[in-house]
């Protein structure tokens, strides 16, 4: 039985033109000078975002840390929504090698989000000299473990007025930025106004097989070049990437698509008695009964996906089909009684 793979939308396989693409781009060597194919690409993602400038890096993580590294003097608080990446999924980087305090914000704006005065309260006013300084806000948008959830415009515009307001940097990880633009039908540069840089990645849906892409001021990216090279992230001929960074952007239009496919599964769990929410972009965090015992179950009926808290988290892709999204359905009636604990 060929298994429905909803673990994750980094599961994607570049397609046969992707690949085609790869093997005819032109390249140079990117340490020495720049490379032709990523610089293309570099220059299409900073308008998509309308940042002045961009630079690939091999990951997320990558991009996030290198962010924070602009950003934070050591012992620097830097806050950000409760579970978001760079908190608890990113090996503690941000403390470890960006010298970072880092504060959890608590959800009190939506699932993902803090508010804006959270975010004032917690910047607090500059005290003595031996105060800790808050330096930076981080934002997720759409929010991973929140469920992908979306910060909606005004409210992305409020959180980055009150930064600005305490003198705060702001950093937008936007891993899956364009999942909240296609939700909203907004362009990605509308929900990347007045942040100082945002990460955005080409890995999470869209097929290529590695690549982020750090945006931000032309003195920004001049500076995160040099910690990229750092942490071994500047590559030779990293155009046969670019080449699928560039395909990759091609497939944003398709997104939409997922979002709908993470919609049925959610209503076809809810017809199973499931307490499934309506997901806003392409992942769903359904809670049930006994997690790791229901993955098992799942696994062998063919329908993987990964824990997250007390939840099974599925995430709609460009490898799956919408007829997939009903076999898998097929597949998990069977387990119902056992997901929902009866
Ligand atoms: C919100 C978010 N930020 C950052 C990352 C890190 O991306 P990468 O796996 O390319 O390092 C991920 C990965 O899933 C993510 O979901």
């Amino acid at each position: 039985m060929r298994p429905i793979d909803l673990r994750s939308d980094t599961v994607t396989q570049p397609s046969p033109e992707m690949r085609a693409a790869m093997a005819s781009a032109e390249v140079g060597d990117d340490v020495l000078e720049r490379d032709p194919t990523l610089v293309r690409l570099e220059e299409r993602v900073a308008n998509l975002l309308g940042m002045e400038a961009a630079l690939w890096v091999p990951s997320g993580c990558m991009g996030n840390l290198i962010a924070l590294m602009l950003h934070l003097k050591r012992g620097d608080r830097f806050l950000a929504p409760a579970q978001a990446h760079v908190l608890g999924s990113e090996l503690g980087t941000g403390a470890w090698l960006a010298g970072g305090m880092p504060e959890a914000l608590a959800w009190e704006g939506g699932p993902g989000r803090p508010t804006p005065a959270q975010v004032t309260k917690a910047a607090g006013a500059p005290g003595p000299y031996y105060t800790l300084r808050t330096a930076l806000l981080c934002l997720e948008n759409t929010h991973n473990f929140a469920g992908g959830t979306v910060t909606p415009l005004a409210e992305h515009r409020a959180l980055v007025a009150a930064a600005k307001v305490a003198k705060l940097a702001v950093h937008l990880d936007g891993a899956r930025l364009w999942h909240a633009a296609a939700a909203l039908d907004l362009p990605p540069s509308a929900l990347a106004e007045g942040v100082d840089t945002v990460q955005v990645c080409l890995s999470k849906g869209l097929g290529a097989p590695m690549g982020s892409l750090l945006c931000g001021s032309n003195p920004a990216m001049a500076e995160a070049r040099r910690l990229r090279k750092m942490l071994g992230g500047g590559v030779r001929q990293g155009g046969v990437m670019g080449a699928a960074g560039l395909v990759a952007l091609d497939y944003l239009p398709g997104l939409a698509e997922d979002h709908a496919k993470a919609r049925r599964l959610a209503e076809g769990l809810r017809d199973l008695g499931l307490a499934a929410p309506m997901p806003e972009t392409n992942i769903l965090l359904v809670p049930v009964a006994a997690v790791s015992s229901a993955l098992t179950a799942m696994e062998a009926a063919g329908v993987r996906a990964l824990p997250v808290g007390a939840a099974i988290r599925f995430i709609a892709h460009r490898d799956v089909a919408m007829a997939d999204i009903e076999e898998a359905l097929r597949r998990l009636e069977p387990l119902a009684p056992m997901l929902r604990g009866a």
